[in-house]
């Protein structure tokens, strides 16, 4: 049964489609852009010689075959590690079925390590338009740095400066207002994105950090304050979900007008969404 909501929403591969291949690698990405997404999620880290990498965790333990933090580790030491041999425990925490992907030596092009700069040659050659929504994971060791080195990115692909964030094809997103104020001190018109796991008291009444128009409320928020999701339309903000994985809650998301769902699960949202 589909659920063809009456407004476009953008579906959102998040880490691409990390169900069905190892989160933030070219795999998981092609897949995603295979199976129709509209816009591709990737948490950005950097490296201990100063490259954009898209790994979520602090420390590379979990989700290949080495260990140690990024920001410890250079880009060739990273890239001497395989991101596609084991299987992504958060993603699959509390499931009872496991991963069945399986990548062999061969297939290391696609599973090794990935450079935001790959991950942007790949949007930007895509042939479709492909968006991305970059998340900066609360940068500590390299405070400041991040934002830094992600704006000189994109300027290099011409995404920097939007003319306006209607037209951007990328997006900033963060659980740190901060680094959110670092990107739109540099470049206001891209689009940033107030990452958020419980609804603060401050922001209560549907405001945001200033200047950032999109909220991105986890699908607990939705479920349990839809009355906040309703605030927050009504104040004229744009609200992306994360993340949205069962077909109840793609429903909710249509129902309160949301205009993002971010999802492991692309394809089945896809097809719930009527697309
Ligand atoms: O898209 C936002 C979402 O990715 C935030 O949580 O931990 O998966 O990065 P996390
Ligand atoms: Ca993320």
């Amino acid at each position: 049964m589909t659920h063809a909501p009456q407004h476009h929403i953008q579906v959102v591969a998040h880490r691409g489609a990390s169900e069905d291949a190892p989160e933030h690698t070219l795999a998981a990405y092609k897949k995603a852009i295979e199976d129709g997404a509209d816009t591709l999620e990737c948490d950005v880290r950097l490296t201990a010689d100063g490259h954009l990498v898209c790994v979520h965790d602090r420390r590379v333990n979990r989700t290949s075959n080495g260990r140690g933090a990024v920001s410890a580790l250079e880009l060739a030491e990273l890239a001497a590690l395989d991101f596609g041999s084991r299987k992504s425990r958060e993603t699959w925490r509390g499931r009872d079925e496991e991963p069945d992907w399986e990548y062999r030596p061969e297939d290391r092009a696609d599973t090794s390590v990935l450079t935001l700069e790959r991950l942007l040659e790949l949007i930007t050659g895509a042939g479709r338009r492909v968006e991305l929504a970059i998340e900066t994971k609360h940068p500590t060791r390299w405070a400041g740095q991040v934002e830094e080195r992600l704006l000189m990115l994109l300027k290099r692909f011409g995404l920097d400066a939007p003319a306006t964030a209607e037209l951007s094809q990328a997006r900033i997103m963060s659980f740190s207002a901060r680094s959110l104020h670092r990107v739109r001190a540099a470049s206001p018109t891209l689009p940033t994105v107030y990452l958020m796991q419980f609804v603060s008291p401050r922001l209560r009444d549907g405001r945001l950090p200033a200047g950032v128009r999109i909220a991105g409320p986890s699908i607990r928020i939705v479920r349990n304050h839809p009355a906040y999701i309703e605030r927050l339309k009504r104040a004229g903000h744009q609200v992306h979900v994360w993340t949205v994985n069962e077909p109840e809650d793609v429903d909710l998301c249509v129902e309160l007008g949301v205009d993002a769902i971010i999802t492991n699960r692309p394809r089945a949202v896809l097809h719930r969404l009527g697309r």
